[in-house]
């Protein structure tokens, strides 16, 4: 199984996926790896701490250099992991490059999804999205950076509320398209969260 979580920045994405691996090791016996985008593949590091913290390109670049991350992501550890039969979560997708670059950052809708179809990328088995709402997600944020747990210098954080707001239009319009499954986050905490993804993907594995 392939399974991507998807959200704004601050919506709890990174905790949610722990657990699942875990859920998702037992419930289907096989073993599940944790990874993320952009740079969740060895080399990717530079990379990562390069798209971040570039303050100079275009959106058009941008989008040009998650994919090429993707493209590496795809390469050096997805497909192979995949076809080796264990399970892949990953943290970000195309969906998040429709939503960020188109939405976010207002490219061209067509042209985004025209240059993510030429890279034809692995299409994941269910694709969740946590929708938070941007308001919450912003000041969760705030607050995780006042108390030191992460370090000031993503500039897309730095655009803050408006942009969250576009990003997360984006993706609601792809959820009522059937793209996404969507999780009703709320002010639900983390064990609520949990149990409304696994009970959406038990729903998602019995079809
Ligand atoms: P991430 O590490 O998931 O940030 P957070 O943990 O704060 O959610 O992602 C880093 C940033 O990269 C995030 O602001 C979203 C952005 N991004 C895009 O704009 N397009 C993409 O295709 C991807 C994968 C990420």
């Amino acid at each position: 199984m392939f399974i991507t979580i998807e959200g704004i920045d601050g919506c709890g994405k990174s905790s949610q996926s722990k657990r699942l691996a875990t859920w998702l090791t037992d419930r289907t016996g096989r073993t599940t790896f944790s990874t993320f985008e952009p740079g969740g593949y060895p080399e990717g590091r530079a990379l990562r701490k390069f798209i971040l913290e570039s303050r100079n390109f275009s959106p058009k670049s941008e989008l040009l250099l998650f994919l090429a991350d993707r493209a590496e992501h795809t390469k050096k550890l997805i497909v192979p992991v995949l076809s080796l039969g264990y399970n892949v979560i990953c943290e970000r997708w195309n969906e998040s490059t429709i939503a960020y670059q188109s939405g976010g950052h207002k490219l061209d809708i067509q042209e985004v999804r025209r240059l993510i179809e030429a890279c034809n990328f692995p299409e994941p088995d269910a694709k969740i999205w946590l929708d938070v709402p941007p308001e919450l997600a912003v000041s969760r944020m705030l607050s995780r950076r006042k108390h030191g747990i992460k370090a000031p210098g993503d500039k897309f954080e730095e655009e803050g509320l408006a942009l969250m707001q576009r990003v997360s239009e984006a993706y609601r319009e792809l959820a009522e398209s059937g793209q996404l499954i969507r999780i009703d986050c709320g002010e639900a905490d983390k064990a609520e969260v949990f149990a409304m993804i696994t009970a959406e993907l038990e729903r998602h594995l019995a079809h």
